[in-house]
């Protein structure tokens, strides 16, 4: 994919003294109290502010928190509890500035933290003449929040239209290569795992992976959708029957290019949904009608660890189990440990599976774990996000 690099700027000091606006994605979940709770995207859009400070720019950074009200400014929504933490990660004062549309002060060597850009009406629908505005503010436009690559908004899309220089920064370039590498180019066989609860939700990542993957592993309530279509008894799982002809046609169109959605031979039930319900492994013929499938079993588990093992590269979305309890977890885990040994290129994403990847401590043998939600789904659907059009364009225009 063509686009401007916001590094290749900095390192031919094209940035030294210019203004640079970089849009980052700073959503972090927050308690009550308005403590971050998870941090790992502050710390993510860092080196791209601090290459920017090192290559002797003026830097203005702004995010999105949550979904405020356009025009409505409440304390909950302000940014200044992550200028906070990143100005400790950091080791320097980030100042907030608000009603910044206007114009902003801010020198070469200096970092703000422009407010909730969620806040400026206009923001959520584009609005040409605030994305202007926006842009007049600098002159290198640096677009760094891959969480928000599937929205096209006025601090993401627009002012990439207009500002003199629109490029990508060091995250959002560096999603796009691992994207490009796991999608695009993939090593053969490229495995995709993708789990959870419905195949409704799913259905057009399902659809788009059968085209192009050489496995596609289910798990989840996707997975007992599957084997109801294979003719399984899933016993009281949950499952969508009005999906299974298009479960089928998944089916089919792996079978067709000689690829297969391996359906579990064993899996692990329990009579209710709960954490200390006893766990009894069967085959997946001997599921009763009151069992509830809450992980695959153990020669299942043992088969897909072997793909996964001999894959070329793994796209991984959804834990297979409920691996928040004990008993319900060893599925997902030995998911996570084949990927961990594998030689495969692997990038994960979602929220579940970077919950999974930190409980078994993996996070350094995945080859790229992706920031995005949202995000990282549309790019499995196929789709081809805002952000990357809009660079592309302004880098080939
Ligand atoms: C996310 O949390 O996935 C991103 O920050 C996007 O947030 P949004 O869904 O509110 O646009």
């Amino acid at each position: 994919m063509n686009f401007i690099r916001f590094s290749d700027l900095c390192a031919s000091g094209k940035a030294a003294g210019q203004r640079v606006f970089i849009r980052a994605d700073l959503n972090v979940p927050q308690d009550a109290s308005g403590a971050i709770t998870e941090d790992t995207r502050i710390r993510a859009s860092i080196p791209c502010l601090q290459m920017a400070l090192d290559a002797g720019a003026a830097v203005m950074v702004t995010s999105h928190l949550g979904r405020p009200t356009e025009g409505e400014f409440k304390p909950a929504d302000s940014l200044a509890p992550v200028a906070k933490r990143m100005g400790e990660l950091m080791g320097r004062e980030i100042p907030v500035v608000a009603n910044w549309t206007d114009g902003v002060e801010v020198q070469p060597g200096q970092l703000v933290m422009l407010e909730n850009c969620r806040l400026n009406p206009g923001e959520k629908k584009n609005n040409e003449a605030l994305a202007r505005k926006m842009a007049s503010l600098c002159d290198i436009f640096v677009h760094d929040a891959f969480g928000t690559a599937h929205r096209a908004e006025a601090s993401t899309y627009g002012i990439a239209q207009y500002a003199p220089i629109a490029s990508a920064g060091p995250l959002l370039a560096a999603e796009m290569d691992a994207i490009s590498k796991a999608l695009a180019n993939p090593r053969r066989p490229l495995v995709a795992i993708v789990a959870g609860s419905k195949v409704s939700t799913k259905l057009t990542i399902l659809k788009a992976l059968s085209a192009n993957v050489d496995g596609l592993i289910v798990g989840g309530g996707i997975a007992n959708t599957f084997m109801l279509a294979a003719g399984l008894n899933i016993g009281k799982s949950l499952a969508e029957p009005d999906l299974l002809d298009q479960a089928r046609a998944v089916i089919e169109a792996m079978k067709a290019r000689g690829a297969e959605v391996p359906i579990p031979t064993d899996v692990v039930t329990a009579k209710t949904f709960a954490f200390d319900a006893p766990a009894t492994v069967k085959l997946a013929t001997e599921v009763q009608d009151d069992d509830l499938i809450l992980d695959i079993g153990p020669e299942t588990t043992a088969k897909l660890a072997a793909q996964l093992k001999a894959a070329g590269t793994i796209v991984w979305n959804g834990p297979v189990g409920v691996f928040e309890f004990e008993a319900f977890s060893k599925g997902t885990e030995g998911i996570a440990r084949a990927i961990a040994e594998s030689s495969a290129f692997s990038i994960a994403g979602g929220g579940d599976t970077l919950a999974a990847i930190a409980k078994y401590g993996i996070e350094k043998d995945v080859g790229y774990i992706s920031t995005g939600g949202g995000a990282f789904l549309e790019v499995l659907e196929g789709k081809t996000l805002p952000a990357f059009e809009i660079l592309q364009q302004r880098a080939e225009g």
